[in-house]
């Protein structure tokens, strides 16, 4: 059997340790996996996609059979083109449940060869999101168990936030 090509797609902005939690345990069973940021013209991100290829390539260098691309229009056209037989997705939490279920079945719908494994991140990860990373950098809160290091840079210099500093 040759090795499975899996598709991590999201918007990644930014990137958080659940996201690299969940690439390195894909990256332990597929053979490639291509973690792909969609380029959506319809929400305005804190993080252009050059960006976000960028922070994404540093963090996951150590693993030689992921690579990160960037992608437009529907996700089963990007997979086929790069010849992907699985989408991998994180759910974290019962919520997170409906919108994935719903986003499986109309890739099903589209393109039936195309599978959806969902994975779990680790614990220490199920209610970290980028909506709400976002909002605690722009408050000056505590992020380095939630980012990597070189996005918290980031993350401070855009929004132009030093961290709180606790008594
Ligand atoms: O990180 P996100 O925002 O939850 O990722 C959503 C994403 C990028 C996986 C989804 O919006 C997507 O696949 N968009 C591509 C367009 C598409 O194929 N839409 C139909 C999906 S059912």
């Amino acid at each position: 059997m040759k090795p499975v090509v899996a598709i991590y797609p999201g918007t990644f902005d930014p990137l958080t340790n659940g996201h690299l939690d969940l690439i390195e345990r894909g990256s332990r069973i597929f053979g490639e996996l291509v973690v792909a940021i969609l380029r959506n013209s319809e929400k305005t991100p804190l993080f252009s996609v050059e960006e976000r290829l960028e922070m994404l390539r540093e963090c996951t260098s150590p693993w030689p059979n992921v690579r990160v691309e960037s992608f437009e229009g529907l996700l089963v056209d990007y997979a086929r083109q790069s010849k992907a037989q699985v989408v991998l997705r994180g759910v974290r939490a019962v919520s997170d449940y409906e919108y994935e279920l719903q986003m499986a079945w109309m890739n099903r719908q589209l393109d039936s060869s195309l599978e959806t494994v969902f994975m779990m991140p680790a614990g220490a990860y199920p209610y970290l999101s980028s909506k709400l990373v976002r909002e605690i950098a722009s408050l000056g809160g505590a992020l380095s168990s939630m980012v990597p290091r070189s996005v918290e840079v980031r993350l401070r210099e855009r929004l132009g936030v030093a961290p709180l500093t606790r008594k």
